[in-house]
């Protein structure tokens, strides 16, 4: 077993503090989910566990197995298995989905352990067929000209075929047609167990109907208020956020923007 923990993170952009003190506790073999209104922090979160360097951390920790993620350059975190599928995936003209993918399963692995064309291919187009993605993607410039679901898509293609131990998804159901819904949630599916673990950021409920969170958390205004199972999530989907407001006497409404 795994275990990505996050101790009273806090972390600002610009001089400005957006997390203010997160603690959250993942294991492998588990799928945390996390909701919460606009712009209280949930991409800023994933973007500081996978080192982006806007994102300065300034108090708290984040371990990986006990080891100190934030010495680790983006490319180490990336090494020691941790994945981002981001809510805005970026294009990368001039490198192909599947040069892509196979550096990035190589950086993975030992140097004189690279993994064989044959072997990469095979598990290649494998992927794509459980993925019911046309072959073509594979030569395609990373990302470019993808549609918005073609995308999201394309992270959870890298996800299956970079086994990271933990994933943290974006809203990877954003954009998504009905089909493509169930087709994420298949490849994140057959992703959980004892190798994995899961964060999966989400805006509904919908998403949880088909990928079974063992736990849900709220985040507002820069921290997790709230942690629940799967009720949760419908009690939000039903009744938004103004109970969880007034539960903790949270005066202003907004996000972290308008607190300043
Ligand atoms: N690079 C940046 N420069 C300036 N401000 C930023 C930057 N990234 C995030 N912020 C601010 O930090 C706050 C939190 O943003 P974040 O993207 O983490 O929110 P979120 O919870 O993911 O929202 P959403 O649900 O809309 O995706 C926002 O007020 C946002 O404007
Ligand atoms: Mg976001």
């Amino acid at each position: 077993m795994a275990t990505l923990e996050i101790k009273d993170l806090h972390v600002e952009i610009d001089g400005k503090e957006i997390l203010k003190g997160v603690n959250l506790t993942i294991n492998t073999n588990e799928v945390h989910a996390i909701m919460g209104p606009n712009g209280t922090g949930k991409s800023t979160l994933a973007s500081a566990i996978m080192g982006h360097p806007k994102y300065e951390v300034t108090q708290g920790e984040i371990l990986l197995d006990g080891e100190n993620v934030l010495e680790m350059e983006v490319d180490e975190r990336a090494k020691a298995g941790l994945f981002l599928a981001m809510q805005y995936p970026s294009e990368i003209a001039g490198v192909t989905n599947a040069d892509f993918l196979r550096s990035a399963i190589n950086a993975r692995r030992e140097e004189g352990d690279e993994i064989s064309l044959m072997k990469f291919i095979k598990e290649l187009d494998k992927t794509m067929d459980f993925l019911e993605m046309p072959e073509e993607m594979a030569q395609r410039y990373l990302n470019e000209g993808f549609s918005g679901g073609e995308k999201k898509r394309n992270e959870i293609l890298q996800m299956m075929m970079i086994k990271p131990t933990f994933g943290i998804l974006d809203e990877i159901d954003s954009g998504l047609d009905i089909d493509a819904l169930k087709v994420v949630s298949k490849g994140i599916n057959a992703m959980r167990g004892e190798g994995f673990g899961c964060l999966m950021i989400t805006h509904y409920q919908r998403l949880l109907n088909y990928i079974t969170p063992d736990h849900v958390h709220v985040m507002m205004q820069g921290k997790v208020v709230k942690s629940g199972g799967q009720e949760l999530a419908q009690k939000l989907e039903a009744e938004g956020y103004e109970w969880i407001k007034a539960e903790l006497g949270i005066e202003d409404t907004d996000a972290v923007t308008e607190e300043a």
